[in-house]
C-alpha cells in the first residue's frame, strides 16, 4: 500500500494508486463519508492549474461579484476540503509553541462544517479519491474542473514546491518526479482523465487555463450559465478586469502572500518568488530542455490518445 519517494518528500505515500502525504490516511475515512449539499460547489483540480484563479471566478458569480466580501481571505471564503493533510504544524509546533494554524489549516473539514450556505469547496483529491455519495451518483453537486497543459503545470509545480515545500532538487528531477507519478496528488493524467471522461455528466463542467488565458469573459459565461447565474454584460466586465493576472497578483486576498511571510518568519524555505508568478500560456518553454519536451509530449500523446483532449 505504501511506496516511498526517495528523492523528495520521504514521508509521501501511495493510495489507492494516488501519492499523498502519509497524513491524509487520518482524514481518509472522514473524507470518503463525507455528507455531500448539493446546493455547494466543487472545485477539483490537480495543484498548479489555476485552481486560485478558477475559486476566486466562482466565488464571485456565487456571491454576485461581492468585491467587499472578497476582501475576506479567500481560505476562509472557498475551503480547501484536504488543507490539514498537507501542513503538518503539528511536527512544525514544537519547535514554533508560537504558531497557532488558522482553523481552516488546522481542521479544514471541522471548519468546513460551520460554513452557513453554499460553500464554494477546493479539492485536489482525484475523482477516485471523493466522497463517496459523488462517486455513487447518490448526491450530485456542481463540479468545476479546471486543467492546464502539463509542461506549464510542471514548471508552476516546481516553483510552487520550492517557495512552500522547500523542495531543493534540480528542475530535471522534478520534471522525472511529475511524469512518474511521485509529486502529492499524482499521477496527473489519472487525475485529469477522470474528470475528462464525465465531462458531459449535467453536473460537471470541463474548462482550462488556457482557455481563461485566450478569452476569460466567454469562460465566464459558460460557468455562470453552468451556475445558473446569469450575469450581465457590465458585470462579466467588471469580474474580467478583477480576475486579471495583475489585478489577481496586487489582490492580498488571493495572492498568498502570508505564505511567503511565514516561511520568512520561521525560516521554512529561502521565502523567494511568489504564488502568483508569470501566469502565462507556454512558460515551460523558457525552462524545459528540448529532450524534456520531448518526452512529455510523448507521455502526452500516449496517454491522451482515444480521448480529444487536445494538448
Ligand atoms: P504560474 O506559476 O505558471 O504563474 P493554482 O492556483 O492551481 O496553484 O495555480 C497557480 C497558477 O495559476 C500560477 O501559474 C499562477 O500564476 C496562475 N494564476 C493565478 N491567477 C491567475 C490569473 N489571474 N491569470 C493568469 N494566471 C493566474
Amino acid at each position: 500500500e505504501e511506496k516511498y519517494t526517495s528523492i523528495f518528500r520521504p514521508g509521501y505515500v501511495e493510495i489507492d494508486g494516488v501519492t499523498l502525504p502519509r497524513r491524509y490516511k487520518e482524514l481518509k475515512n472522514d473524507i470518503d463519508d463525507f455528507d455531500v449539499f448539493e446546493d455547494d460547489i466543487w472545485i477539483c483540480s490537480f495543484p498548479k492549474t489555476g485552481t486560485t484563479w478558477t475559486q476566486e471566478m466562482i466565488w464571485m458569480i456565487v456571491n454576485n461579484l461581492d468585491f467587499k466580501g472578497g476582501e475576506e481571505n479567500l481560505g476562509h471564503r472557498s475551503p480547501f476540503l484536504e488543507v490539514t493533510s498537507l501542513f503538518d504544524y503539528r511536527k512544525f509546533m514544537e519547535n514554533n509553541p508560537d504558531f497557532k494554524p488558522p482553523p481552516f489549516i488546522e481542521d479544514s473539514l471541522g471548519y468546513i462544517k460551520t460554513k452557513k450556505g453554499a460553500i464554494c469547496l477546493k479539492t485536489h483529491l482525484p475523482w477516485n479519491l471523493l466522497p463517496k455519495q459523488i462517486q455513487s451518483g447518490v448526491k450530485q453537486p456542481k463540479i468545476i474542473y479546471v486543467s492546464r497543459n502539463p509542461k506549464d503545470t510542471c514548471i508552476s509545480y516546481y516553483h510552487h514546491s520550492k517557495l512552500i515545500e522547500g523542495y531543493n532538487g534540480n528542475f530535471d528531477e522534478f520534471c522525472e518526479l511529475f511524469l512518474g507519478g511521485k509529486l502529492c496528488f499524482a499521477p496527473y493524467w489519472d487525475h485529469v482523465l477522470q474528470f475528462w471522461k464525465k465531462r458531459d455528466d449535467p453536473n460537471i463542467l470541463f474548462i482550462t487555463y488556457e482557455d481563461m488565458k485566450k478569452d476569460l469573459p466567454s469562460v465566464i459565461k459558460t460557468v455562470s450559465a453552468f451556475l445558473e447565474k446569469n450575469l450581465t454584460e457590465e458585470q462579466v466586465h467588471l469580474l474580467t478586469a478583477h480576475l486579471s493576472f495583475e489585478s489577481m497578483k496586487n489582490n492580498k486576498a488571493v495572492n498568498y502572500e502570508m505564505i511567503q511571510e511565514l516561511n520568512k518568519k520561521y525560516n521554512l524555505t529561502n521565502g523567494e518568488g511568489t504564488f502568483m508568478r508569470s501566469g502565462i500560456v507556454g512558460d515551460h518553454k523558457a525552462h524545459m530542455s528540448e529532450s524534456m519536451i520531448k518526452k512529455f509530449d510523448l507521455w502526452t500523446k500516449e496517454n491522451t490518445k482515444n480521448t480529444q483532449l487536445n494538448y
